[in-house]
């Protein structure tokens, strides 16, 4: 019993943040949008009128966040701690359902340089099986989820809630503009969220005797056994499952000088911390003729800079 209560304790030291949803999580429960939306009476939401089919809208400030949810958008350094939970959070829940869930694009990128979200990334890529999408929106479309996180240092923990919300047009796997975000799990407090898109089997690859064809709605393409067996590791201090072939899949969307090239606009990997810094001006100016730039992030305020990593 002891050797039991001392391993508890130390998961709980080790993994604060997924005790305190193991601690802490209420019931989930479906949350029609009317009861779950603390501002009644405001919209910051695109209508996207132009597009009637589309079914997820994005504020009309930024397409980074739910405009149900956001009046406005962080300053970089608070988005950069809504952006972990937000991560940490998915991968707790998606855990504890059981869905398949993986890392993908700028968000593998970050964890192959440092185990963590590139400094420059403004949003999060996660994919997810077919069968696990499935399971979502039979079982947890509108599901709320509840966290109590470390707040600032000296501080009480704050309590934060996160929606799943699924796509109606999930069952759909032709290409599509409008409808290729399947589902999205959405920080109700400031309206980030991270958009879920799923790896189904190309069929019509398939009738054409190509057996492991896969494919994503927005028109990326793999094999199989790219994706799968699935490996597992740590991202942002929290398990998380990558791609089986991660360097093929990397080289292959950012080129191989992504995975080598230590400078990337205003910042310099630091091999000794293994960690992205931005750079000094002096630093930058000394740094400019092997590739460093100043980017709009520079002087770590921008508001919302947009991901240099297009979908
Ligand atoms: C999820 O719930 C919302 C709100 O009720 C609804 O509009 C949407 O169609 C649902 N999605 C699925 C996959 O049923
Ligand atoms: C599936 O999506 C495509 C592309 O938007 C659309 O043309 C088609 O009508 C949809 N099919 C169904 C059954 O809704
Ligand atoms: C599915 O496979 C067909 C035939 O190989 C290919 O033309 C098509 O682009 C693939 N679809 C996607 C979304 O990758």
């Amino acid at each position: 019993m002891r050797a039991v209560l001392a391993d508890l304790v130390s998961f709980l030291l080790y993994f604060p943040l997924l005790s305190a949803s193991l601690l802490f999580r209420g019931t989930k429960r479906d949350a029609p949008y009317e009861q779950v939306n603390d501002h009644p009476g405001w919209s910051h939401q695109n209508e996207d009128k132009d597009e009637p089919d589309k079914y997820f809208h994005e504020s009309s400030f930024s397409e980074h966040y739910d405009g149900r949810f956001a009046t406005a958008p962080l300053i970089y350094e608070d988005r950069q701690s809504h952006l972990t939970a937000l991560l940490r959070t998915y991968m707790s829940s998606m855990r504890d359902i059981g869905a398949e869930t993986w890392i993908m694009h700028g968000t593998l990128l970050g964890w192959y340089w440092s185990r963590t979200i590139l400094p420059w990334d403004g949003d999060l890529d996660v994919m997810i099986s077919e069968k696990s999408l499935y399971h979502l929106a039979s079982f947890y479309n509108m599901s709320m989820h509840h966290f109590s996180l470390p707040g600032a240092p000296n501080e009480p923990r704050v309590r934060h809630n996160y929606m799943l919300e699924v796509n109606p047009h999930y069952k759909n796997s032709s290409v599509e503009s409008v409808n290729k975000i399947d589902a999205r799990w959405i920080d109700t407090e400031t309206g980030l969220f991270i958009d879920v898109t799923t790896l189904r089997r190309n069929k019509t690859a398939q009738a054409l005797g190509e057996e492991d064809a896969m494919m994503v709605k927005d028109r990326h393409h793999y094999y199989h056994d790219d994706i799968f067996p699935l490996r597992s590791t740590t991202f942002e201090g929290v398990p998380v499952n990558i791609p089986f072939a991660y360097a093929e899949i990397l080289i292959e969307e950012y080129g191989e000088e992504a995975l080598s090239d230590v400078h990337f606009l205003n910042h310099r990997f630091d091999i000794e911390k293994q960690e992205w810094r931005a750079l000094r001006y002096a630093e930058l100016v000394r740094y400019r003729e092997h590739g460093a730039m100043l980017g709009s992030t520079f002087w770590g305020k921008a508001a919302d800079s947009e991901s240099y990593f297009p979908d």
